[in-house]
């Protein structure tokens, strides 16, 4: 049984490394909506989005998008160039000899795009990130804020099938975040796709996101709207994150 509005979906994905059971049979599917995913260091978060990606397979279960078959117990199906679920990582990633249009472009081109419509969409891109006319620096001659940016238009100018960003405003200060968090939230609106946000900060879960799922020694401990996490917390580490939200928002 299938559902076509759920994009991408999960079915008993375990990952183990060692003895450790990273993921731990986890069941997740994902709409077009945005969810932010938190937990306590090492719960898994950043396995989870690799194993989407298809950087890594799931050592049992497996992974569909849209209805595709694309892993499944130890196995990639579907290879990560193939996929193409874009992500954002911690640290960019960014090609640091090439322009913000060099980065934007390097996807597209590595897809057989059109240089016409390679620069079309590469302009259109840098226009909702409001980057224009910085096509032509390298990414050292950006600030913070606007390498975050070059990153999210770099994923978006693909017109990927979802969207993984792993605690991409990590390093930033309070007031960048907030500005960044508006820049996103518009993006995010106007795509209609799965967005997973990896986030540590409560309040940058509960601004991005509807749905906020939070993960725990690789399962799922709870999930909701902050409010519902609020009101009734399963967990230590959960009542500990409402809390934050809470002091912050008084
Ligand atoms: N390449 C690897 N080889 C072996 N173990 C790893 C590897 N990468 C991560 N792990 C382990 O897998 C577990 C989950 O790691 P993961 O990176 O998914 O956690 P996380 O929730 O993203 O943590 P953080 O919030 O610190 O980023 C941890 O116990 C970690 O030590
Ligand atoms: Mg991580």
């Amino acid at each position: 049984m299938s559902d076509a509005s759920q994009v991408l979906r999960l079915e008993n994905v375990s990952v183990r490394r060692g003895e450790t059971l990273v993921l731990d049979r986890l069941t997740l599917s994902l709409g077009a909506e945005v969810v932010a995913l938190v937990g306590p260091s090492g719960s898994g978060k950043t396995t989870l989005l690799r194993v989407l990606l298809g950087l890594e397979a799931p050592t049992e279960g497996s992974v569909r998008i849209g209805e595709q078959l694309a892993s499944k117990g130890g196995r990639v199906l579907v290879p990560c160039e193939e996929r193409n679920v874009a992500m954002v990582f911690q640290d960019l990633a960014l090609w640091p000899h090439l322009s913000v249009r060099g980065n934007l472009e390097y996807g597209l081109r590595a897809r057989g795009v059109k240089p016409t419509t390679r620069a079309e969409r590469t302009a259109q891109a840098l226009r909702w990130v409001g980057l224009e006319g910085k096509e032509s620096r390298r990414p050292h001659e950006l600030s913070g804020g606007e390498r975050q940016r070059v990153a999210i238009a770099r994923a978006l100018v693909l017109d990927p099938v979802a969207l993984l960003l792993d605690e991409p405003l990590g390093s930033l200060d309070i007031a960048l975040k907030e500005e960044l968090l508006a820049v996103f939230a518009t993006l995010f609106a106007e795509r209609q796709l799965p967005v997973v946000y990896v986030t540590h900060d409560p309040h940058e879960a509960a601004r991005i996101a509807q749905r906020i799922i939070v993960l725990e020694r690789g399962q799922i401990a709870q999930q909701g709207t902050a409010a519902e996490l609020g009101h009734a917390p399963a967990t230590p580490f959960v009542e500990a994150f409402a809390r934050a939200l809470r002091s912050r928002d008084a």
